[in-house]
């Protein structure tokens, strides 16, 4: 069973979301106070790519940027442990490392890559999400940098996939209360949040 794109009703627009993401920029800009030349911006792969393209954009041209890809294994939603698909290709000791993310759900992949980042001793490590969904909290995490607080909905576009697909809206969709998955032909059942990083 899966949902089709008319399952999800636009959350935030193309424009709310241009708007927010140059705020943060500029946010962030102020806050390194002319010392971009340490930022190494890490986009956590592959939900952040749209916005961390977009957020790039507004930040000092002398940052640098690096990817890591986790993935989590969830025996039970409550304890799910996560590990490195692939890791950073550089050395942050030093430096001022702000990790780019699409969304902060229940908080265990954020607790785990600050927790794993920190033991680098890069000089300062931030958080930059897109999104938050407080009411799925498992684990609080330090979000130094927030797009947008949103319901307990599942959303999709902008980065944020359904089973692979749909990043490439350029805006951000919920699925509608009440929608009903159809039958799919080429897959097998999945269970709904989190499928693909
Ligand atoms: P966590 O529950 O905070 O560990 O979130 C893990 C990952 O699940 C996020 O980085 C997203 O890639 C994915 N995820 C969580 N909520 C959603 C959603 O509503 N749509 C798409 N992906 C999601
Ligand atoms: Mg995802």
């Amino acid at each position: 069973m899966a949902y089709v794109l008319d399952d999800f009703e636009v959350m935030i627009s193309r424009e709310e979301l241009a708007r927010r993401t140059a705020e943060l920029g500029r946010e962030i800009t102020t806050h390194l106070e002319g010392k971009g030349d340490q930022l190494v911006v890490v986009g956590v792969l592959k939900g952040a790519l749209v916005f961390m393209a977009d957020l790039i954009r507004h930040l000092p041209p002398d940052a640098t940027c690096d990817f890591l890809r986790l993935s989590s294994y969830s025996g039970t939603e409550s304890t799910g442990t996560v590990r490195f698909d692939f890791d950073l290709t550089q050395p942050i000791t030093g430096k001022d490392v702000l990790i780019v993310e699409d969304i902060v759900d229940t908080g265990l992949t954020m607790s785990f890559l600050l927790e794993a980042l920190e033991v680098r001793k890069p000089r300062s490590l931030k958080l930059c999400t897109l999104l938050h969904k407080p009411a799925r909290t498992k684990r609080p995490v330090p979000i130094d940098y927030l797009g947008f607080t949103i319901p307990d909905k599942f959303v999709i576009g902008y980065g944020l996939d359904y089973e692979g697909r749909f990043r490439n809206l350029d805006h951000i969709r919920a699925l509608r209360p009440g929608a009903v998955a159809r039958p799919d032909e080429s897959a097998e059942d999945k269970a709904l949040p989190g499928a693909e990083r």
